[in-house]
């Protein structure tokens, strides 16, 4: 495969990638998808048994019944691990007009084969890769967790086509984005202990 002209180095695509909820609506060119999906296959993965597969979704009036249909499975479900900090937050999930995909017109979705010992891991850095790949395209990306109990549905596997075999395990939006980036800020790592040779 070509390799891509990145805009941004790769240490560079890590310090500036962000959440982005916000997008144009020019959709993501095919190449481009292809591009996103060499980089997530490029992952680790353990055992050498590449778990993944993709379910690309690129049609807007899909992805709002999408949402529609994943926020009030994903209210039920987050009931009750909810604390007062994260109400503020799942108010939004009540308004009819907040799309949970951002209003991003491509959706990936990272699932994984259930029988590979490490799937989720394996699908989880293959997100990663693929929203560190997108950054350093100028895309903007954003997991969306919320998503995941709606893929857990037996009429939305069989309309994604989702085997039985498989498991969602990463929603990932993809787009243009719509907002000024700025760079995030993170506690310092903490370090249990730093042991070398004396
Ligand atoms: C497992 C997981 C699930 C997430 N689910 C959502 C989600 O449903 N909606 C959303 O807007 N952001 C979601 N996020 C993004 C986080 O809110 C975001 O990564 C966090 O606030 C840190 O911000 P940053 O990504 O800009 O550094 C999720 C992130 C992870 C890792």
């Amino acid at each position: 495969m070509p390799v891509p002209e990145f805009e941004k180095s790769m240490f560079e695509a890590l310090l500036a990638r962000r959440s982005v909820r916000r997008y144009k609506p020019r959709k993501v060119e095919s190449s481009t998808i292809n591009n996103l999906l060499e980089a997530a296959v490029r992952a680790p993965t353990a055992l050498g048994q590449e778990p993944w597969a993709f379910v690309i979704i690129q049609d807007k009036i899909l992805l709002k019944s999408l949402s529609d249909y994943a926020k009030p499975l994903f209210l039920s479900q987050i009931h009750q691990h909810q604390s007062k900090q994260a109400q503020h937050k799942l108010d939004l999930f009540n308004r009819p007009d907040f799309n949970i995909f951002h209003d991003a017109n491509t959706l990936i979705v990272i699932c994984g084969e259930k029988n590979a010992p490490f799937f989720t891991a394996d699908c989880w850095l293959a997100a990663e890769n693929m929203m560190l790949a997108a950054c350093a395209m100028n895309l903007g990306s954003c997991v969306i967790g919320s998503a995941l109990s709606a893929f857990e549905v037996p009429e939305v596997r069989t309309k994604l086509r989702i085997p039985d075999n498989y498991s969602a395990v990463a929603p990932i939006v993809i787009g243009y984005p719509d907002e000024k980036n700025i760079p995030s800020s993170r506690k310092s790592p903490v370090v249990f202990s730093c042991i070398s040779e004396v």
